[in-house]
């Protein structure tokens, strides 16, 4: 059942490339979106004026990309938020908003309270869900199906892959919608968005390279992971994997925040990972990795083929294919998927059930 592999986190992140070009392929029709299926029409999409997208863990997580993605394509305020939050607000919504939930298994409980509580209110909801008939995609008003298949790893890996995708998706269809992209830039962000999985798939192939690093670091205290913008999001996401798994404390930070207190926790040979895939910040962040490593950090840099005068930098250094910037997540994600694996094996810990989680939570 884990087809060779020694755990299901290990089969899922290699059943990633599969995964997105299902997701892709569920929405696409002679290189255009059709969210027919969704029960989106352009009509419907034109007259969204605010979008709020709610989730809890790493659905959050996808939910804070989006947010950059869709505001910057589509021009069309985007606020997230934590599920567990949202539901004991009282948010004001505005009626011509639309409210995303995002939801691998579609029964976390504050996500559909939170689903029911904009219902209530009049708004229009959507779910991006992956389980089938579940409570969420039964009571959504739209459901965007990921086709990540079932997925058994506590730790997600490839439902949060697909969740990208759809957020991606819907900015470029509400980017034409709202006119903001012409026709030219829409194919060209579909065709982007094909070479995804190859991609995916060659960060997979080079995963001895994350092996040998992390199996370096299962002693490790405390990891820093820091960014700025998009990277800020992925850092979220490589910070929960692997608190989640490895039980190593690991904090994401804004990379421009650590002024304001986070680097005084830095020590001799603290790991502090930087992701760097949005080449406007690129410099800024470096800066900041600078700062780390004259208090004695130890830095590991995750950027963008071509970048390689990180090492200058960096202690060790991990690349990625080139991409679209709006979609860097998509990749910078993997090794940090890698990481957390590994180090979770270098320790001996039970991968796919962590201690105190369940893959869903379905109480409060
Ligand atoms: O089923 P859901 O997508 O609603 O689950 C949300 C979170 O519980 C989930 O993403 C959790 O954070 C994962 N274990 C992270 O790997």
């Amino acid at each position: 059942e884990k087809a060779g592999f020694e755990h299901f986190m290990m089969k899922e992140i290699h059943e990633q490339p599969k995964a997105v070009l299902d997701t892709l392929n569920s929405v696409l029709k002679n290189g255009a979106f059709d969210l027919s299926e969704v029960g989106l029409s352009d009509e419907d999409m034109e007259k969204i004026s605010q979008i709020y997208i709610v989730a809890c863990g790493s659905a959050y997580h996808v939910g804070m990309v989006a947010q950059y993605v869709i505001e910057d394509l589509a021009k069309i305020p985007v606020r997230v938020e934590l599920a567990s939050e949202f539901r004991y607000r009282k948010p004001l919504l505005d009626k011509n908003g639309l409210v995303i939930v995002v939801s691998q298994s579609g029964e976390t409980a504050d996500s559909l309270a939170a689903l029911r509580e904009a219902k209530e209110k009049g708004i229009r909801t959507l779910g991006i869900v992956n389980v089938v008939g579940s409570s969420i995609a039964r009571e959504a008003d739209n459901v965007f199906y990921t086709l990540a298949g079932p997925e058994i790893s506590v730790a997600t890996t490839k439902a949060y892959s697909t969740q990208l995708i759809a957020s991606y998706v819907l900015a470029i269809q509400l980017a034409k919608v709202k006119g903001q992209i012409d026709e030219e830039q829409y194919s060209a962000y579909v065709e982007e968005l094909k070479t995804l999985p190859e991609k995916i798939k060659k960060i997979i192939e080079d995963k001895e390279r994350i092996q040998w690093f992390a199996a370096k670091q299962a002693n490790a205290k405390d990891i820093f992971f820091v960014g700025r913008g998009i990277d800020y999001a992925i850092c979220m996401e490589g910070s929960l994997k692997m608190k989640e798994i490895s039980y190593i404390h690991s904090e994401a930070y804004a990379a421009g925040e650590l002024k304001h207190g986070t680097i005084s926790l830095i020590e001799d040979g603290t790991l502090v990972i930087g992701v760097l895939t949005q080449s406007e910040l690129y410099e800024k962040t470096i800066s900041n990795m600078v700062e780390c490593k004259s208090r004695g950090a130890y830095l590991m840099g995750l950027t963008t083929y071509g970048n390689y005068n990180i090492e200058d930098t960096v202690n060790f250094a991990t690349y990625i294919p080139k991409t679209d910037e709006h979609f860097a997540t998509s990749l910078a994600v993997i090794p940090l998927q890698l990481m957390g694996y590994y180090v979770s094996v270098a320790k001996g810990l039970d991968v796919d059930k962590p201690r105190n989680l369940a893959k869903s939570v379905t109480v409060e």
